[in-house]
């Protein structure tokens, strides 16, 4: 199994796994702007993504969109990274494999300055963030607009 981060070859399957995470039925009419946005945001750096290659198919990937906030006492770049289509194709999982990407993508945020991770968990994923240090926090709220 080769870690190694995404390039643009990788872009179909990173909409395939989006599009599973977001349940879409099998419709290809957000693949354009989905992948506008890989492109682009892969070229600007503002999204880190690892993934998985097992002898050329990509069967995990996580993804980090790199936001510059405010600087803090605590994170004086303001740089924190929201991760996001987190996935290992089923055959694949519990074998460390998300595990091994979260930990390369964390040396390289780190390089970048980056000093948090922020994430929404689905249901089955959250004893895996446990696992990786990920706590739940208290004062977050939101709204649609
Ligand atoms: C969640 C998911 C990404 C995990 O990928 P993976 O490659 O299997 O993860 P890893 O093998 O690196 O797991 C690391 C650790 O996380 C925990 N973990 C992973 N899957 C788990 C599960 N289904 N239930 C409980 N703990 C789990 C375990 O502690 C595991 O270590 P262990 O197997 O040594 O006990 C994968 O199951 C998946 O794609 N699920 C569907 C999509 C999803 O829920 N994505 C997250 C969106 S927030």
């Amino acid at each position: 199994m080769l870690f190694r981060k995404a390039i643009v070859t990788d872009i179909p399957q990173l909409i395939t796994f989006r599009k599973i995470l977001l349940s879409s039925e099998d419709n290809s009419s957000m693949d354009e702007t989905f992948s506008n946005y890989f492109e682009t945001s892969l070229s600007d750096k503002s999204l880190v993504v690892w993934v998985a290659d097992d002898d050329g198919v990509v069967v995990s990937t996580v993804c980090f969109c790199i936001c510059r906030f405010a600087p803090r006492f605590d994170n004086p770049t303001g740089l924190v990274a929201y991760m996001t289509n987190v996935y290992t194709i089923p055959n694949y999982r519990r074998q460390g494999i998300v595990s091994k990407l979260v930990s390369e993508a964390k040396e390289e945020l780190a390089t970048l300055g980056v000093r948090k991770i922020l994430l929404h968990s689905s249901d089955m994923a959250k004893p895996m963030y446990e696992k990786f240090g990920f706590v739940e926090g208290k004062n977050y709220m939101s709204i649609n607009i």
